[in-house]
């Protein structure tokens, strides 16, 4: 099978390609990985996404890891958080469809609202409260209807890993230039290592069933196990660091933001789960192999 990855310089597609890149090839089917970052296939330009298809063989696979992930800068840049969040991956979902290419794209729980108390799942109402959420929401919208069939939408939470710019790379650079700091308690979500997300699109797409047959378009959700705060994020990671820094509980009014955050990110992964017989690492367990590079 012939796959591309898109967004390779992000989290999730570096976190991809160092799997592929490592793992002994013999257990896994004959795939042939092609990784591209914005110099290749600039989401933003609809004629690099048209020169970019035209001059290269069909696909079989598409995964969709580019996106425009700038939360707060999203709520200034609407125009270029839609184009790549939405426009593109409705354009990608029409060439997918043109090449019967199966199609892996990835979204967000900030396509909910946050204001539920428990774990959302794939059927509870989206409401998204900032304009990075609202474009995300656009792009599954726009892919769902051109392909019904074939394509596949994970929803995904709190992401980091030791690439880009992610919570757990900024409290341990801030962690050892502070010696407090004070941080969010009342907006709650289980984090996802890239690595645990990569790993299970590459259990799925290796699985015979999605290979071979055609199934309907659906949304999955996937987070790491357990239920936390940012406070309790940083705490920990500090406790695993032995970074020396007070960790200070504060409320979201006491930290503004230009763009608003759901108080609730968590998100029910037993769907997934179940259907490709996943397990969700508990969350201190996969944060701990950051450091230690397992
Ligand atoms: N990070 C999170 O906490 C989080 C939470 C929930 C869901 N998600 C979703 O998970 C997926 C992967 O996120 P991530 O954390 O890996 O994001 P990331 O580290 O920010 O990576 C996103 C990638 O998209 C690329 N990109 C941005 N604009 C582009 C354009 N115009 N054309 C081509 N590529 C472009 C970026 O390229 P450059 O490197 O060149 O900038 C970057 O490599 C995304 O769909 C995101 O919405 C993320």
């Amino acid at each position: 099978m012939r796959i591309l990855v898109t967004g390779k310089n992000g989290q999730l597609g570096r976190s991809i390609y160092k799997i592929v890149n490592t793992t002994n090839g013999d257990s896994l089917p004959p795939n042939e990985f092609i990784f591209v970052g914005r110099e290749e296939l600039d989401l933003s330009n609809n004629n690099s996404i048209i020169n970019y298809f035209d001059n290269h063989d069909k696909f079989d696979i598409i995964i969709n890891c580019a996106a425009y992930t700038a939360v707060d800068k999203a709520e200034k840049e609407q125009e270029l958080a839609n184009q790549v969040n939405h426009l593109a991956v409705k354009q990608l979902a029409g060439i997918a469809k043109e090449q019967k290419a199966k199609l892996i794209h990835i979204s967000t729980d900030y396509v909910f609202d946050g204001e539920s108390d428990k774990p959302y799942k794939e059927t509870d109402t989206t409401n998204p409260i900032n304009v990075y959420g609202k474009t995300k929401l656009a792009g599954e919208k726009a892919l769902q209807e051109i392909m019904p069939t074939n394509a596949m939408i994970i929803r995904t939470s709190w992401v980091y890993s030791e690439y880009g710019n992610n919570f757990v790379k900024t409290m341990l650079r801030l962690g050892k230039e502070r010696d407090e700091l004070n941080i969010v308690s009342d907006q709650i979500g289980s984090p996802t290592y890239a690595t645990d997300l990569a790993e299970v699109i590459l259990k799925i797409i290796n699985n015979t069933n999605y290979r071979n047959k055609k199934q309907s378009t659906e949304i999955y959700h996937y987070s790491n196990e357990g239920e936390i705060s940012w406070y309790e994020f940083a705490k920990e990671i500090f406790k695993i660091a032995e970074v020396n820094c007070k960790v200070n509980p504060i409320t979201t009014q006491q930290y503004p933001t230009p763009a608003k955050r759901p108080r609730n990110s968590l998100i029910d992964s037993n769907k997934i789960m179940q259907l490709f017989d996943i397990n969700t690492p508990f969350w201190k367990d996969s944060l701990k192999r950051i450091f230690t590079n397992d």
